[in-house]
């Protein structure tokens, strides 16, 4: 039985914990007992990560998977997991997977990303607005981080407007740590009885959205179609949001990077990629359990075996990132796993990508005052949550 179990406890905030980083120096591969006994595999290696993603033989069933730690506390996606609904295709295998994929991949075009894009800047201005008028110090997380996703997401799927302040409501239940577990499921209930009506109305009367295109296919029915809509909903707000939330905190403790971000438009893409790498949110998984026995740098991994891939310790590795515990915006940051790898790798990267590059410079910008309110040390952390990043951000400016 291995003694190792999964660590979460961070000594500095923007580093993965330490005990992983010193494993990751003794190899890829780690035996690792899981929250229920399991004896299965943590993976702490870049070339060893990927190959587990880039592999067919690795299953990302839920009901196949072992709990790295103990349920962690209450959060959107595990909240999502309770009652998987069909077409949410992230927890699906081939082929069905396949299926879901590719009609999702014919919605997330370049047009559509691209016409989103001046509704992304109006969204933040307006953000902006609210928290100049409102004056500091407020809370990053609730003003910024979380309503700029969710409305983007309404803008994506064609939330009408007259709806989007109950939908916002309810999403910020979901995501909130303080909403008691029942209210959470609540909260999803009324979510997906909303997007079943939506897709009604929808069918009645299509506009130029993702939810009228996907109806169009003719190949999902209602059913489906909700669940589609919910997925992208979770997988493509707390994510983001934390990206916001935590990125900023990088930037504020990391002055001359805040500099670039803000100051040099040049800097601005790499830039989102360097901090996509260097603080990695996905932080509990992916996690996958193998279909038949797998060598991964000559290392078995037997059938039935659950691995969980460790992406910010992988995402650090020198081998593939020289000098990758620092924050260097103009480091070439390409080829990082956060947003996954193989063939569920995020299909919302080009959206969240757009929302990050047109909001933190618009931040920096606007607030060129910006500073926590509090200590580096009083910001708390999401260390137990399966989405790393900060639970608030009092900020003044
Ligand atoms: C910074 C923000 C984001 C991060 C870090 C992120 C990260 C990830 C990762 C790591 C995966 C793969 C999970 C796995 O292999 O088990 C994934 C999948 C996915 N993401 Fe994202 N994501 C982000 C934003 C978004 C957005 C904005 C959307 C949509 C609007 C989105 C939609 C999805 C979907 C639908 C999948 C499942 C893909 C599949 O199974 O084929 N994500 N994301």
């Amino acid at each position: 039985m291995s003694e190792l179990t999964m660590p979460t406890t961070r000594r500095r905030p923007l580093d993965p914990p330490e005990k992983l980083t010193e494993l990751r120096q003794h190899g890829a591969l780690h035996r690792m007992t899981y929250a229920d006994g399991h004896q299965g595999w943590l993976v702490t290696g870049y070339a060893a990560a990927r190959a587990v993603l880039a592999s067919p033989h690795f299953s990302n069933l839920t009901e196949k998977q072992h709990p790295p730690i103990k349920a962690a506390r209450m959060n959107l996606s595990d909240k999502g997991k309770a009652k998987l609904p069909p077409g949410f295709f992230l927890r699906m295998d081939e082929p069905e997977h396949t299926r879901f994929r590719k009609l999702l991949t014919g919605q997330f075009t370049v047009r559509r990303m691209k016409l989103l894009e001046p509704r992304i800047a109006e969204i933040v201005d307006a953000r902006l607005d609210a928290m100049v008028a409102a004056g500091g110090p407020v809370d990053l997380v609730q003003e910024f981080a979380l309503p700029i996703p969710s409305l983007v997401i309404c803008e994506l799927l064609g939330v009408p407007y007259e709806d989007r302040s109950s939908f916002q409501q309810d999403t910020k239940l979901l995501a909130s740590l303080e909403t008691e577990a029942d209210d959470a499921l609540a909260a999803l209930g009324r979510i997906s009885a909303f997007m079943y009506g939506l897709i009604q109305r929808k069918r009645a009367q299509p506009a130029d959205d993702l939810i009228s295109g996907l109806i169009e296919t003719g190949e999902l029915n209602d059913e489906e179609l909700t669940g589609v809509a919910l997925l992208l909903l979770i997988a493509g707000h707390e994510t983001t949001a934390n990206m916001l939330g935590l990125g900023t905190y990088a930037l504020l403790t990391n002055p001359d990077q805040l500099a670039a971000m803000r100051d040099d438009p040049a800097a601005v893409d790499n830039g989102v990629e360097e901090l996509m790498r260097y603080l990695t949110i996905i932080h509990l998984g992916p996690i996958r359990t193998a279909l038949r026995d797998v060598e991964i740098e000559g290392v078995t991994i037997e059938a039935g075996q659950t691995v969980t891939l460790h992406l910010p310790t992988a995402n650090r590795d020198p081998s593939r990132f020289a000098g990758g515990d620092e924050l260097d915006l103009a480091r070439p940051a390409g080829g990082h796993l956060t947003f996954g790898h193989g063939i569920h790798q995020c299909l919302g990267q080009q959206l969240a990508r757009a929302e990050m590059r047109i909001a933190f410079p618009a931040l920096l910008r606007r607030l060129p005052g910006l500073r926590l309110a509090v200590t580096p040390e009083e910001v708390p952390m999401r260390s137990d949550m399966s989405i790393y990043g900060v639970h608030r951000l009092p900020v003044t400016w």
